[in-house]
């Protein structure tokens, strides 16, 4: 579902990323490693079309994204969630209003201030706000909530889009642990349920470890590791997040 080859990405003028060959195939569990500033989160943008693309080839859900159009890159965007540290939830409305917002693409946040639902869209948030564990708060504010509870909110609002990729930009860097492992859980759920693919960036080697399935480490622009974390040596390890 999504093709790297040869790819380079980057900003304006800059090249950041060199050489990139990944496919990746549905509903995979990805977690991609490596050092603040090795091109994690360009990486991961570049999937719904946010980077230039300078050279190579590059289709995601059966789109070119090398000369794609506006109009197909809105389409695309829609068939993908996104979360990341700080995700932007609407604070003075309900957990369920947000959750429910996700779902109405077209008019965002019209229908949730007036709070007109459909029963099968009430069904189906119930449904996400149970998956992600956050159900017993559903008429809470958002900005009630802890830090871990509301990036879980993040995860059934990214749900609601009825996403065939949901990409995650370090979802637990600013969790504790226990608030930290209750979010992989939760996304790993997900991804065995539903079989949406889960592409992660994350920080913590040990997160990656315990809940990937593939783990792609990049340093300094290029992609130096793809394979099970059982493959990963210290030594690898080591060669991924050295920097310059
Ligand atoms: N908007 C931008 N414009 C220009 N350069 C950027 C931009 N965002 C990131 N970079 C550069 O791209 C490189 C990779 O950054 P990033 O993808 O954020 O790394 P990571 O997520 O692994 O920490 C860094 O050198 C960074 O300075
Ligand atoms: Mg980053």
């Amino acid at each position: 579902m999504i093709s790297m080859k040869k790819l380079t990405l980057g900003y304006k003028k800059e090249k950041i990323l060199h050489d990139v060959d990944l496919k990746i195939e549905k509903g995979e569990f990805i977690g991609i490693i490596g050092p603040s500033g090795a091109g994690k989160s360009t990486l991961l943008m570049a999937i719904v079309g946010g980077i230039k693309v300078f050279d190579g080839k590059f289709d995601v859900l059966g789109y070119n994204l090398k000369n794609i159009k506006k109009k197909d890159l809105s389409s695309l965007r829609k068939k993908i969630g996104i979360i990341f540290q700080g995700y932007y939830l609407v604070d003075r409305l309900s957990v369920l209003d947000n959750v429910v917002s996700g779902m109405l693409k077209e008019i965002p946040m019209a229908r949730a201030i007036i709070k007109y639902y459909k029963d099968k869209e009430l069904k189906k948030a119930k449904e996400f706000m149970e998956i992600v564990d956050i159900e017993k708060h559903s008429l809470k504010r958002c900005d009630e909530l802890s830090g871990g509870q509301r990036q879980r909110v993040a995860i059934a609002r990214a749900l609601a889009g009825d996403p065939e990729v949901i990409l995650a930009d370090e979802p637990i860097s600013a969790l504790d642990p226990k608030s930290a492992t209750k979010v992989m859980k939760v996304l790993k759920k997900v991804n065995k349920t539903y079989g949406v693919t889960v592409i992660s960036n994350l920080h913590h080697l040990e997160y990656a470890k315990d809940y990937c399935d593939r783990i792609i480490g990049v340093n300094n622009g290029t992609v130096i590791f793809d394979g099970h974390s059982s493959e990963l040596t210290e030594e690898l390890v080591e060669k991924i997040y050295t920097t310059k």
